[in-house]
C-alpha cells in the first residue's frame, strides 16, 4: 500500500481527535466522580502513562516506515512527538499544582530527595527540548546540531519506563513490559545509535 499525502492529513485527524477524545474524558471523568473522591493520584498515573504511550508511539513510527516503505507517515512523527510533551507537561503540572499546590521549592525538593523522580525530570526536560525544537525552521537554524539534540530521544525512551518502574510499589509487570517494548524499538535503530555513541565518544 502507498500512503499518499491526503492520507497522512486523515492520520493527522485522528491523532487530534484521540488526543482530544482523551483530554475530554480526563476532564469528564474527574468532573463526574469517576476517579474516586481523591483523583489527584489518578490523574498522576492517567497523564504519565499517555506521556509514555505516545512516547512509543512516535519511536514506531521510523521502523514501520523503514519496513513497510510508508514514507508518507513520517510527517505525522511530529505531531506524535509534540503530543508526548503536552501529556508530559499536564503529568508534571497535575503532580505540582494538585499534590504540591505549585510549592516551587517543594516541588525542587522532591525532585531531588526521589531518584525517579530526577529521572522523570531529565525525560522532561529532553522532551522539552526536542518539542522546542520541532519546526522546520529550527531543524535548518541548528544544522547538524539538530539529529544530535535529536538523537536523545533515545535516552528518554530509556529512562521513561525506569522512572515508571521506580515509581510503582508493586505491580511491576506492566513497566517491565515498557522496558522491553522501548529496548526493541531501540534495537530497531542499532546502527544509528552506535554511529552517535562513536561519535559522542570520539568527540
Ligand atoms: C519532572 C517530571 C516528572 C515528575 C515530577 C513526575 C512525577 C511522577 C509521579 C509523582 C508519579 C506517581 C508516583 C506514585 O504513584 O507514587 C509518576 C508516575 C509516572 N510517570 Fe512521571 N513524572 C515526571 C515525568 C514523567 C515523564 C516525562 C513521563 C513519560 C514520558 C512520565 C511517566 C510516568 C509514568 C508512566 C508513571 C506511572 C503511572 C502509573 O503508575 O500508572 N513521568 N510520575
Amino acid at each position: 500500500m502507498r500512503l499518499t499525502p491526503k492520507h497522512t492529513i486523515w492520520i493527522k485527524v485522528v491523532i487530534h481527535t484521540g488526543h482530544i477524545f482523551a483530554f475530554v474524558w480526563l476532564f469528564f471523568a474527574v468532573s463526574n466522580g469517576y476517579l474516586g473522591s481523591d483523583p489527584v493520584e489518578p490523574i498522576i498515573h492517567f497523564t504519565g502513562k499517555a506521556a509514555i504511550n505516545s512516547l512509543l508511539i512516535t519511536l514506531l513510527i521510523t521502523p514501520l516506515v523503514q519496513q513497510f516503505k510508508l514514507g508518507a507517515l513520517i510527517r505525522v512523527r511530529r505531531l506524535l512527538g509534540v503530543y508526548t510533551f503536552v501529556w508530559a507537561l499536564l503529568h508534571l503540572s497535575s503532580f505540582a499544582w494538585l499534590d504540591l499546590a505549585l510549592e516551587w521549592q517543594l516541588l525542587g525538593s522532591e525532585i531531588i530527595k526521589r531518584p525517579y523522580l530526577i529521572i522523570g525530570a531529565i525525560v522532561w526536560i529532553i522532551l522539552f527540548l526536542l518539542t522546542l525544537t520541532s519546526t522546520q525552521s529550527m531543524q535548518r537554524k541548528l544544522g547538524k546540531k539538530w539529529q544530535q539534540l535529536h538523537n536523545w530521544v533515545y535516552i528518554a525512551a530509556i529512562l521513561a519506563p525506569i522512572h515508571y518502574y521506580w515509581s510503582v510499589k508493586s505491580g511491576i509487570v506492566e513497566p517491565i513490559i515498557y522496558l522491553m517494548i522501548s529496548f526493541i524499538l531501540l534495537y530497531l535503530r542499532r546502527q544509528k545509535i552506535k554511529r552517535w555513541l562513536n561519535i559522542k565518544m570520539a568527540k
